[in-house]
């Protein structure tokens, strides 16, 4: 199946599609994963659309060419969809899933406080690796897992068959993703998630994917905030080391212009946040108050997969707060 039509992951990501997964949804982002030995109660800022379609890419498409790459797993929901789907991937036999997954992360509570509550830690010193270790106790065959720094991390160049993103937090997270990851990826073969991708934060990531627009096919959009491509062709080496941000303000605008304009209107509403948020960045006032001001906050679509105006109502009240708080 195509993987840009919706049933790739839909079928996926409702209850009894999630059950095939392992998952069942306790309340809004805290999920039960269940395991052969036992269930344990996770909270993941993913939501279940995003869950079907990690575990629909390892099910269904990932063919063991090249790795699995889950960039800021916290707990480990991502890892252990996409676990589960090579477990249930008929294609693989049982040595192709043996380390096919590399798992990068601090694994620290702090940062996290507000959203993991009272999800027990380990220990003393905050370190979420015991818990991330006890999510995946089933499936720790089929991972790597890399605690630290990401910025510290290199990749030796092997093949990578899905990415997955939810560690571009900052320019130079984003950097190093293109650096380290983008010449890795495999034409016709290769996915990239870009979980940040609906949400004004990461504005960075909207122009990192209009630069190389050339390279992947769009595939969709699914909240809480992923969206998703096929690479077409090989990005070359020396393209990976450009440093998007160092473009002039009028040339990342552009950017950021023409990758809303491809994107459904639910997205293209919460794309303008992001956009403002780098006018204001840029100290571009007028514009950045302009395109606050042209953000619709209702509902557009039917779909509930595609319903962005609960992110675009929050992401407004935010962006127009950092405006008032940076313009002075
Ligand atoms: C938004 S959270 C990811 C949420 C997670 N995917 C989930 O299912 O809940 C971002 C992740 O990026 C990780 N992260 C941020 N900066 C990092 C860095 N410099 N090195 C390694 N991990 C980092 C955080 O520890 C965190 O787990």
């Amino acid at each position: 199946m195509d993987i840009a039509q919706k049933e790739f992951w839909h079928r996926h990501s409702g209850e009894i599609g999630l059950l095939k997964a392992g998952v069942s949804v306790q309340s809004h982002q805290l999920y039960s994963l269940r395991g052969h030995r036992a269930s344990n109660i996770v909270p993941s800022m993913l939501l279940p659309y995003e869950l079907g379609l990690l575990y629909a890419l390892a099910r269904d498409r990932f063919s063991g060419a090249g790795k699995i790459v889950d960039l800021g797993p916290l707990l480990g929901a991502s890892t252990f969809c996409f676990s589960r789907g090579l477990e249930d991937n008929p294609e693989l036999n049982e040595s192709m899933k043996i380390q096919s997954i590399y798992s990068f992360d601090l694994f620290r509570y702090r940062g996290y406080e507000k959203f993991l509550g009272n999800v027990p830690v380990d220990n003393a010193t905050g370190n979420l690796l015991p818990a991330f270790i006890r999510n995946l106790r089933d499936y720790l065959e089929y991972v790597v897992i890399n605690q630290g720094n990401f910025l510290t991390w290199q990749w030796d160049g092997q093949p990578v068959e899905i990415l997955f993103v939810d560690i571009a937090k900052s320019w130079r997270l984003n950097t190093h993703v293109i650096q380290q990851f983008f010449p890795c990826l495999q034409p016709d073969r290769s996915v990239l998630v870009q979980q940040d991708y609906v949400h004004f934060n990461e504005y960075w990531i909207h122009i990192t994917m209009e630069w190389f627009r050339d390279y992947f096919r769009y595939c969709g959009v699914l909240k809480g905030a992923s969206a998703y491509y096929e690479l077409l062709r090989p990005i070359p080496l020396d393209q990976c080391q450009v440093d998007l941000e160092q473009l002039p303000f009028d040339q990342k605008w552009e950017l950021l212009t023409l990758a809303r304009e491809k994107m459904p209107k639910p997205a293209q509403e919460v794309m303008k946040t992001a956009a403002a948020k780098c006018a204001i960045e840029h100290e571009q006032w007028t514009l950045a108050e302009a395109t606050l001001a042209e953000v619709d906050t209702s509902r557009l679509t039917d779909d509930p997969s595609q319903d962005f105006s609960g992110i675009a109502k929050d992401n407004l009240k935010k962006v127009t707060t950092l405006l008032a708080a940076k313009r002075g």
